[in-house]
């Protein structure tokens, strides 16, 4: 008998020869949210991300090409084939699994709170903002904004559409807490807090951070996966954290 196999609309693509064949690898990623991805002085794009993008294109041996994009149409781009993976601390949630694919988390962060100063005797944990008289803030789209509204929903909440404005809403005593990713804040209180802010950095979410990719790509996810394996037996990863973690 005759079998036919209809390809339909979800046939597999292929991304890691498309990324031979233009020879370039194009990673997808916002900056401003340092240490992952962040813009130095002279107006170029740095981090712990884009060091691990590239190596990952020395070892595709391809040119690496950085597309900065919106955190909020960030996905979408992805889907539009603006670039080919996204590496820009996103968190792997179910909900984002449910377009994209991730490769295996190279790294696990959580929320945590930046408050203002005055707040320190009476706010010692998330749970100490749950209460409509404060104001608190996170980034659109991200999963401070989610886990704000999910476990601190009492509160009255703010979007920003940038990191960096939060930080100064809240150095500006315009509202009482930051929410944000750890690590982001850790460096934050550092360069703008002196004095002002007070960092309670018991993480209160569990987040792993990864790469995404559209899906439908087995061969491209098998590749990043085992790159992944290899960066971290032999010594990559760990200078490239060294580097921006604990310097
Ligand atoms: N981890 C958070 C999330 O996935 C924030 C990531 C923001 N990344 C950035 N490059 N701005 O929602």
């Amino acid at each position: 008998a005759l079998v036919t196999f209809s390809v339909g609309t979800a046939c597999a693509s292929d991304t890691l020869a498309e990324i031979q064949k233009r020879g370039s690898l194009r990673v997808g990623m916002e900056p401003g949210y340092m240490p992952f991805e962040l813009t130095n002085q002279k107006g170029e794009i740095i981090g712990f991300d884009v060091d691990v993008a590239r190596r990952m294109a020395k070892a595709m041996k391809v040119e690496l090409e950085l597309v900065s994009t919106a955190w909020d149409g960030i996905i979408p781009a992805l889907l539009t084939n603006k670039f080919d993976i996204i590496m820009s601390g996103m968190t792997l949630t179910q909900e984002r699994n449910l377009t994209v694919n991730f490769a295996e988390p190279y790294i696990l962060i959580g929320q945590s709170i930046l408050l203002r100063k005055e707040l320190a005797g009476e706010v010692h944990s998330y749970k100490d903002l749950k209460d409509p008289k404060y104001t608190i803030a996170s980034k659109l789209g991200t999963t401070g904004e989610q886990a704000t509204k999910r476990m601190i929903g009492e509160a009255k909440y703010i979007s920003y559409e940038t990191e960096q404005e939060g930080v100064m809403e809240l150095v500006n005593g315009k509202i009482d807490a930051f929410i944000y990713d750890l690590p982001f804040n850790a460096i934050a209180i550092s360069q703008k807090g002196a004095g002002k802010l007070v960092h309670l950095d018991e993480p209160f979410t569990k987040e792993p951070l990864a790469w995404a990719i559209r899906k439908g790509d087995p061969d491209f996810l098998n590749w990043l996966n085992n790159f992944m394996q290899q960066i971290k037996y032999d010594g990559v990863y760990d200078k490239i954290y060294t580097k921006w973690f604990k310097d």
